[in-house]
């Protein structure tokens, strides 16, 4: 399995951030991601970029930062100068898809479009071949800690064959309940990138836990 593993800076101690990312910095894993909520898109809220310029400071893991608000395009340029390599919009938050994703990559950074668990992968169609990755949402967003919902497995499946079918290259992340069991199922399953908040931070030995996550097999 040649997987990758961005851990989750929302499940991280935000009184002690440093301490985190410097566990992130030393680990094996590959990106840092990053959740910005609105409290409108979702029923929470996260942080916002002056707390991004900070993380971008310390981290020495490319930034994949995850939006959870309404009208992203809006932000893209904060985005970038957020030092976001990868950025993450909601299908359900962009009515102009298309044109969001062509100026994230003008803008530099990396584009990705991410589904929440009622959106189906046929959605994907017309957009699959300009995107650098998709996000599957394996759990309502919001909120960490949540449980994985099953039906991700075969949704992983779904998007993997459109992917292979229009010969894209986009890369499939996964978000949400991820662990080593449903980490393992949704690696088998066609997934690329595995986000996880809760199983890496509240671990008692994170930086072992990210290693556990990155060798599966
Ligand atoms: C949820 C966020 C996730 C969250 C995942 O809305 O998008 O990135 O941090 O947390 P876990 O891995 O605990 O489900
Ligand atoms: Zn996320």
């Amino acid at each position: 399995m040649n997987h990758k593993i961005a851990p989750s800076l929302l499940s991280a101690d935000f009184g002690n951030l440093k301490a985190d990312i410097d566990m992130v910095n030393k680990s094996e894993a590959d990106w840092l991601h990053i959740d910005i909520m609105d409290g409108v898109f979702v029923p929470n809220i996260s942080f916002g970029f002056p707390v991004l310029e900070y993380v971008k400071n310390l981290s020495q893991k490319p930034l994949d930062v995850h939006l959870m608000i309404t009208d992203p395009a809006k932000f893209i340029k904060e985005v970038r100068d957020s030092g976001a390599f990868m950025m993450n919009v909601h299908y359900e938050a962009c009515i102009h898809l298309h044109r969001t994703i062509q100026q994230i990559k003008e803008a530099g950074m990396k584009a990705g479009v991410t589904l929440n668990p009622s959106s189906p992968i046929s959605l994907l169609e017309d957009i699959i071949n300009d995107v650098d990755m998709v996000l599957i949402m394996s759990v309502n967003p919001g909120y960490g800690g949540q449980k994985f919902i099953e039906h991700s497995i075969e949704k992983v499946k779904k998007l993997k064959e459109l992917i292979n079918n229009k010969n894209s290259k986009a890369l499939i992340e996964v978000d949400g309940g991820i662990n080593l069991t449903t980490g393992k199922q949704i690696v088998e399953a066609g997934a690329d990138v595995l986000v996880a908040g809760n199983s890496v931070f509240k671990a008692e030995n994170p930086t072992q836990m990210i290693h556990q996550l990155k060798h599966l097999d």
